[in-house]
């Protein structure tokens, strides 16, 4: 008994020294881990930043059309960050070694802005109007409406390289831009959500392809028709 009062307040005091230590090492992992992810965070807010550039161009643009033809050319616009994880599986399924520099040189679409436009003619003509920004340079176009994917995907990718401007520096970052109309839009986000990552039987997947391309083929109709209604209803004045 009397042994018990006597260890009880040395196991107690042990007890609070052990957690005392643990506490101080979880914060030194911590402090250790969020100094060695840094540089990559930092990256990453510089990619956001580019992201928020580029949306704003957009959107101003949006804005002066609407002004001047009384009608928008954009329906929608969104803006995604790649999530670090992605990042990280991306660029070890292309051989990118896992640095920031690295990644910075060999992944384009960690940044990505996504245009829906009413009709074809907007997305052209807004690809010129971004173009013609001085401070806008375009580092790859690949035309999937022009030559859409064997799977019937049709858009305008751009990377584009925008300014940010940072407390001492201004530094270059690439934006991934996808320009579609709404005809193109509902048909990359259905296949994608049917087909993604789903474990289909081969004939099976084979019979939905197919499918989904005459669908491809449907809407690219759809996109030349209402194109066509447009031009012609352009021809006439608005009544008053
Ligand atoms: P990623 O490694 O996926 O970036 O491919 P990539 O660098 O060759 O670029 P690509 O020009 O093929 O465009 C990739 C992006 O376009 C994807 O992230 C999708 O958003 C879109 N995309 C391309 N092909 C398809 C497709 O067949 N279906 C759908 N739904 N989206 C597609
Ligand atoms: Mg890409």
């Amino acid at each position: 008994m009397g042994d018990k009062l006597l260890v009880s307040p040395i196991l107690d005091s042990i007890e609070d020294r052990k957690k005392e230590l643990t506490k101080k090492m979880e914060k030194q992992m911590l402090k250790r881990l969020q100094s060695s992810t840094y540089p990559m965070r930092q990256l990453l807010a510089f990619y956001k930043c580019a992201m928020m550039e580029v949306e704003t161009k957009f959107r101003v643009l949006d804005e002066q059309f609407s002004l001047s033809h009384d009608r928008n050319p954009i329906e929608s616009i969104s803006a995604r960050l790649k999530t670090l994880d992605h990042i990280y599986e991306k660029a070890r399924r292309k051989g990118i070694p896992l640095t920031p520099e690295c990644i910075e040189k060999g992944i384009f679409d960690i940044a990505g802005v996504r245009v829906v436009c009413p009709f074809e003619k907007d997305i052209y003509m807004l690809k010129d109007s971004i173009l013609s920004h001085d401070d806008i340079r375009l580092v790859e176009e690949r035309d999937y409406i022009a030559s859409p994917k064997p799977s019937g995907y049709r858009s305008l990718h751009l990377i584009l390289e925008v300014p940010i401007f940072l407390q001492n520096e201004k530094r270059l970052m690439k934006v991934e831009v996808q320009l579609r109309t709404m005809a193109m839009d509902q048909w990359a986000s259905l296949e994608h959500r049917l087909m993604y990552k789903k474990e289909i039987p081969e004939d099976v997947e084979k019979e939905l392809r197919n499918k989904l391309l005459e669908c491809a083929s449907l809407n690219c109709q759809l996109d030349m028709i209402m194109q066509e209604v447009k031009d012609i209803t352009d021809l006439y004045v608005e009544e008053d």
